[in-house]
């Protein structure tokens, strides 16, 4: 049967005390609702649908690339009332899979098992063994241990309360029957609304085969209500991405102390000290080291580089046993090629950083293009910014740049030239040249110092 996902995404959470509608608020740096489509799409469904309503617009504009379909619930009157928006655009011979926008940690390999289940006169259903079922809709079943009935927390007697099963809310079942047994929900419930779990029921009054399947984990059918749990799912997270990179041969520290917000990508032998933060896509090549308390965001490191404690590194390459700071700034479209260094306090900025260069102390490298093999002393900047444009400075191999200077752009410093330290460098310096540009030093040889004057009397 063909796929139809439909994620209910409607919901107010109040509970989570925000502006930003719930499906919005961020999980490792992206929309909860973004995690539930990406799950989605890697079933490869016919189609997937988004039912939402709260935020509806701030809702449709952060998701505007996620190339699914729109189903709007004006009013929310339950998770029945809220499939049902969705299904004029289902076909009857679809399969519908229904998942939560709040939902984000099931696993793909959990749903294609409960797929597996269901089928043209099959109704399958994720249900969790909870320590703890506060909240959730209780799995009645009969003598034999066949499922009767869902029953709300709200609606429960005493003895369906001490139910240890719970209902993850996602399902799976034919559209077909789905659409039928939609149009029959009655909200006569403690809530008044028309619940999605009443189609269990339904489904078995009719004989209709209903097929539990057990959620591995609890993890995987949290929900998301309010901010504490938001803060407990983002360590759940984040502990299954340190566990991939563990698997992948990488050393990390303390897999408790990372956070990994996007695609990393790593060769062997790896190690990511404490505190590190991997946003975006990253690629760490072989024996790579991360020191602690370091940002990347869209980065590739190459083979053997070192990056030390405290950096910040962005969109950016470099190259293969390079060394980065401690506290060192890669600002976007830098690039350090092959055994180039930067160190602390050292910032770039559009920046070509050629082999075997070195700028190790406290300079602002913006816009230039440095060559082989440079020196660059410490206290450099380029004065790339004139108010109004940008200009590049060029320095070419091999070139030595003494301490505290200022290259004003457009410059260009010759191969294999010197600058003398505290230069203030306007014009090029042609190859093979020493230029220095700062004041003459004058020295006065008895010169006495200034004595203090007796202060005038009031
Ligand atoms: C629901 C289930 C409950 C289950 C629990 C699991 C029903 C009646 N109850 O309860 O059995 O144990 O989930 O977490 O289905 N939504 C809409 N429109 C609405 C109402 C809800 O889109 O009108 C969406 C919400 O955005 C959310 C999901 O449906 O993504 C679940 O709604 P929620 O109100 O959280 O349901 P629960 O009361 O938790
Ligand atoms: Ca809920």
């Amino acid at each position: 049967m063909k796929l139809a996902v439909v994620i209910l995404a409607a919901g107010q959470g109040k509970r989570m005390q925000s502006a930003l509608p719930k499906v919005l608020q961020p999980l490792a740096g992206r929309p909860l609702l973004a995690h539930v489509i990406d799950t989605a799409r890697a079933l490869q469904p016919h189609s997937i649908h988004v039912v939402y309503g709260h935020g509806g617009d701030q809702v449709r504009s952060m998701l505007a690339e996620a190339r699914v379909q729109w189903a709007l619930q004006a009013e929310q009157h339950g998770t029945g009332h809220a499939l049902m928006q969705a299904m004029p655009a289902v076909n009857d011979d679809e399969l519908v899979l229904v998942l939560y926008g709040d939902v984000p940690l099931v696993r793909v390999e959990t749903l294609q098992q409960l797929l597996g289940l269901a089928g043209p006169q099959s109704l399958a259903l994720l249900t969790v063994e909870l320590a703890d079922a506060t909240g959730y809709g209780r799995i009645v079943r009969n003598a034999r241990g066949a499922i009767e009935q869902i029953v709300e927390q709200k609606d429960a007697t005493a003895a369906q309360l001490a139910i240890r099963e719970g209902n993850s809310g996602i399902l799976a079942a034919p559209a077909i029957s789905l659409r039928k047994w939609l149009g029959q929900l009655k909200n006569a419930n403690a809530q008044g609304e028309y619940y999605l779990t009443d189609v269990i029921a339904m489904a078995v009054q009719e004989n209709f085969k209903v097929t539990p399947s057990i959620a591995p984990t609890e993890a995987e059918v949290l929900g998301v209500n309010d901010k504490a749990q938001l803060a407990q799912l983002e360590r759940l997270y984040q502990r299954r991405r340190a566990a991939e990179l563990l698997a992948a041969g990488v050393t990390l520290i303390d897999p408790a102390r990372l956070d990994v917000r996007g695609e990393v990508t790593v060769g062997r032998d790896v190690v990511i000290e404490p505190n590190v933060l991997l946003e975006g896509r990253v690629h760490l090549g072989d024996r790579v080291r991360v020191g602690p308390n370091c940002v990347l965001r869209d980065m590739r490191v190459g083979a053997d580089s070192v990056i030390h404690p405290n950096c910040v590194l962005e969109r950016s390459e470099i190259g293969e046993a390079c060394s980065v700071g401690p506290f060192a700034r890669l600002r976007p479209d830098s690039k350090m090629q092959r055994d180039s260094h930067i160190g602390n306090f050292v910032e770039l900025k559009k920046t070509t950083l050629g082999e075997g260069s070195k700028a190790n102390h406290l300079s602002y490298l913006g816009d230039a293009l440095i060559g082989a093999r440079v020196n660059v002393g410490a206290g450099t900047i380029t004065c790339n910014y004139d108010g109004a444009n940008k200009w590049v400075t060029t320095i070419e191999d091999e070139a030595f740049i003494g301490s505290g200077n200022m290259l004003v752009a457009p410059v260009r410093i010759g191969l294999r030239a010197t600058t003398g330290a505290g230069s203030t460098i306007t014009k090029e310096v042609a190859d093979a040249t020493l230029a220095v540009a700062r004041g003459k030093q004058i020295s006065l040889a008895g010169w006495q110092r200034p004595v203090k004057q007796p202060k005038p009397v009031k």
